[in-house]
């Protein structure tokens, strides 16, 4: 196995991926980040330095499970203290799985300021993948805000009516390039012409065969991506291979990877359009666009039509029987635990927290301790959070998913949930209505540390008794991130068997800052020393 070495220099750079420019967060100058590449089973070192002269960073690797390595798993408040301004952290790490995944900044809100990237991990030499492409290229979709991050986290903490929030975005963009309409004239320095707003261009040969690896790191916005006369046979999720199916578009949510087949066998005398739009809230952003550039075509020739405008934003089933018709492939399953050792419902909710709009699970808003969790547990500082365990349940019997919540207090806590080491986990995350009547959005979990079995979905409201029948246990998809659809549920199971604190949260990064997130516990007894580069904020002492 090899080891590859990586250097990034984390600045504030003027950036203008839809035209308008802004200060964003890159590595070594770039937004989107490089892509790292590696083969299963080897190592991957980044050495971080921060030069952001006065915030603060940490870099999660989205999907990588950092099995032996919970320290490395980038998550600030759980797994290490911040990186300083000026200071370097070495992040080093096994992929020891392949397939498509993400990093992001796991500070605050600062994954929507451009710190991001994809982690293509290739299948070892001799290994037959379930299908077969002449190339592959990687497509990274994001949304885009002028307004800064500070901004936006500044107006989501405030109380009352003074309650900013962040709004649709400004642009989607595809592989960092998006397009604002400069002629809105919102002030700042919008040029048209900028290369850096050029679109992003795809070269297919005619007659070729390609892989996609799609991957969303959105801050807000579920999208559908398309891409023009071309239907896309998905082939992978999360790093699993999946029993194919053939979609005219693919719903893809944040933190989701796909894999995607595409033949090159349309009109070769023409280009075609990739197209990025909204779903699940009503669109406030217009629809971010790309060219599939046939070779042999000019390539500026942009397509006279217009592009794709997907499905209907609120058509709910549309999205729900996508999620359904996600399967393991056939060759690949690994089979889940027929029982479960412990059940728990956690219900999403919106809230006021003392007059602060907050989103809550089991009416508990979540808040990061000032001692990352990993280091509290090992050296035994159990006075740093909150030791009265969460909630495991809610009013499953009686909670009115349908109507704006009764009481929309919640508290805000820093408890977390201990598993049991080995033990296995099924958790049914419940959506309801938000505080606004007839409103309920979109959230994508994501599990930190592990994969986790999908055993199923609903709409409506979860039922214990029949709706577990009815789990998938014969070849459900394993995953790190699963949507939960508006006023629906989704129904997961895992092994805690990852020695680690590990966070679960809805990816939506709002929704995550304004408490939507629970951390799981687990063999922490298991692991040795925890490395010192980790530690140094709250009470976390170099020394120790
Ligand atoms: Cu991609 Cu904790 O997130
Ligand atoms: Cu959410």
């Amino acid at each position: 196995a090899k080891v590859h070495h990586h250097k990034w220099e984390i600045t504030y750079q003027f950036k203008s991926p839809d035209c308008l420019k802004k200060l964003a967060v890159t590595i070594n100058g770039k937004t989107p980040g490089p892509t790292i590449y590696a083969t299963e089973g080897d190592t991957v070192v980044v050495e971080v330095k921060n030069d952001l002269l006065t915030e603060n960073v940490a870099i999660h690797w989205h999907g990588i499970r950092q099995i032996g390595t919970p320290w490395m798993d980038g998550t600030e408040g759980v797994s290490q203290c911040p990186i300083l301004p000026g200071e370097t952290f070495v992040y080093r790490f096994v992929v020891d799985q392949a397939g498509t995944y993400i990093y992001h900044a796991h500070y605050g809100m600062q994954r929507s300021a451009g710190l991001n990237g994809m982690i293509v991990v290739k299948v070892p030499d001799g290994f037959k993948e379930p299908f077969t492409y002449d190339r592959e290229h990687s497509i990274l979709l994001n949304d885009w805000w002028h307004n800064s991050t500070y901004e936006q986290a500044t107006g989501l903490a405030l109380p009352g009516n003074q309650f900013t929030w962040v709004g649709e975005p400004h642009s989607l963009l595809i592989n960092g390039r998006g397009k604002f309409n400069c002629s809105l004239n919102v002030g700042g320095t919008c040029n048209s012409t900028n290369p850096e707003c050029a679109p992003y261009m795809l070269t297919v040969v005619p007659g070729k065969t390609y892989r996609f690896r799609i991957a969303s790191v959105t801050s807000l916005s579920a999208l559908n991506f398309e891409i023009e006369g071309h239907s896309l046979t998905v082939v992978e999720a999360d790093s699993h291979y999946v029993d194919p199916f053939v979609v005219k578009n693919l719903n893809i949510y944040s933190g989701e990877t796909y894999s995607v087949i595409l033949k090159a066998d349309q009109d070769p005398n023409r280009n075609y359009w990739l197209a990025s739009n909204v779903v699940s809230r009503k669109p406030g952003t217009p629809t971010g666009t790309g060219i599939l550039h046939y070779y042999g075509v000019p390539r500026g020739r942009l397509p006279t039509n217009v592009p794709p405008m997907g499905p209907l934003w609120n058509d709910t089933m549309y999205r729900f029987n996508q999620s359904v018709a996600i399967h393991a492939h056939s060759s690949f399953i690994e089979s889940p635990p027929s029982k479960s050792d412990r059940v728990i419902n956690l219900l999403n909710t919106q809230n006021r927290v003392n007059g602060v709009m907050r989103w809550s699970v089991n009416n508990v808003s979540f808040d990061l301790p000032h001692t990352p969790y990993l280091i509290a547990l090992k050296n035994n500082l159990h006075h740093v959070f909150e030791q009265r365990p969460p909630p495991d349940t809610y009013d499953v019997k009686t909670y009115d998913i349908f109507t704006a919540p009764v009481n929309p207090n919640a508290t805000r806590s820093n408890s977390i949930y201990k598993l049991e080491f080995g033990s296995v986990v099924d958790v049914i995350l419940q959506n309801a209505n938000t505080l606004t009547a007839n409103n309920s959005e979109t959230h994508p979990w994501h599990l930190h540390g592990h994969d986790f079995w999908v055993l199923g979905y609903g709409l409506g409201k979860f039922d214990p008794e029949s709706d577990p029948k009815r789990y998938n246990l014969k070849n459900p998809i394993l995953k790190n991130t699963v949507v939960v659809h508006p006023l629906g549920w989704t129904a997961i199971r895992f092994k805690a068997n990852n020695p680690g604190v590990w966070a679960f949260h809805c990816h939506v990064q709002s929704h995550f800052f304004m408490g939507m997130r629970i951390v799981f516990e687990e063999g922490v007894e298991k692991l040795g020393q925890l490395p010192k580069f980790i530690m140094g904020c709250g009470e976390s002492k170099f020394e120790n």
